[in-house]
């Protein structure tokens, strides 16, 4: 049998940071429970935002030569797909919506050209958020970029499962003065094994 794949990708632009933080955790459940994991962090490829060519419309690929080539394999490949981002006025930040933008070509591969974006294995794939945001106390701030996500995981065939939602979390390491949310994301990740 093949080892599911658990891709985690990290939108913080902030190394270290909170969302990175639970992320890694979350991967490092999921290693636990037997699964394969990759962390992509986001700020570390060279990545440009989508241009509107409509280039990608004629043959569904993205003309645009950065690492955004290597991740189109691993996004269709991966059964399990975390992404973890910082909200940025009341969405993701622009690393995670850069990478999301240039998915366009997976839009457009299935909506114009009529074309599957998926391997011939039927599974079902499932997907993660996980985000923090500075002002304590609602998590109303996070219902835009759980919008963006929801939007993308429907594009990629991902039921979006669960997410980890931590407001009042404004400096890089708060997080860690929260074992109760560390732990949280470790579970979430373990709980992956039994899906398998
Ligand atoms: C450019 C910028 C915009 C932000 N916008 C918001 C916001 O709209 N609402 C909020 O509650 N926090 C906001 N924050 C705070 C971050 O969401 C918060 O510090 C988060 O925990 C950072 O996660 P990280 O450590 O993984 O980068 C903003 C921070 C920055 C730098």
């Amino acid at each position: 049998m093949r080892i599911a794949k658990v891709l985690g990708i990290a939108g913080s632009p902030r190394r270290n940071g909170n969302t990175e933080f639970l992320l890694r955790e979350f991967l490092r459940g999921a290693e636990t429970s037997g699964l394969e994991t990759e962390l992509i962090i986001l700020c570390k490829l060279n990545l440009s935002p989508c241009t509107s060519c409509d280039s990608c419309q004629k043959d569904g690929i993205c003309v645009i030569r950065d690492d955004m080539q290597m991740m189109y394999k691993k996004l269709t490949e991966a059964r399990f797909i975390v992404f973890a981002s910082p909200i940025y006025f009341c969405g993701v930040s622009a690393q995670l919506k850069a990478f999301i933008d240039r998915c366009q070509s997976l839009w457009s591969k299935k909506y114009i050209l009529r074309q599957p974006i998926l391997g011939p294995e039927k599974v079902r794939r499932k997907g993660f958020f996980i985000s923090t945001a500075g002002t304590p106390g609602n998590k109303k701030v996070f219902a835009g970029a759980i919008a963006t996500v929801k939007a993308i995981f429907h594009v990629l065939e991902i039921e979006y499962t669960g997410e980890l939602l931590y407001p009042g979390m404004e400096k890089k390491d708060a997080i860690l003065t929260h074992p109760t949310e560390m732990q949280e994301a470790y579970s979430l990740g373990l709980s992956l094994g039994k899906d398998q």
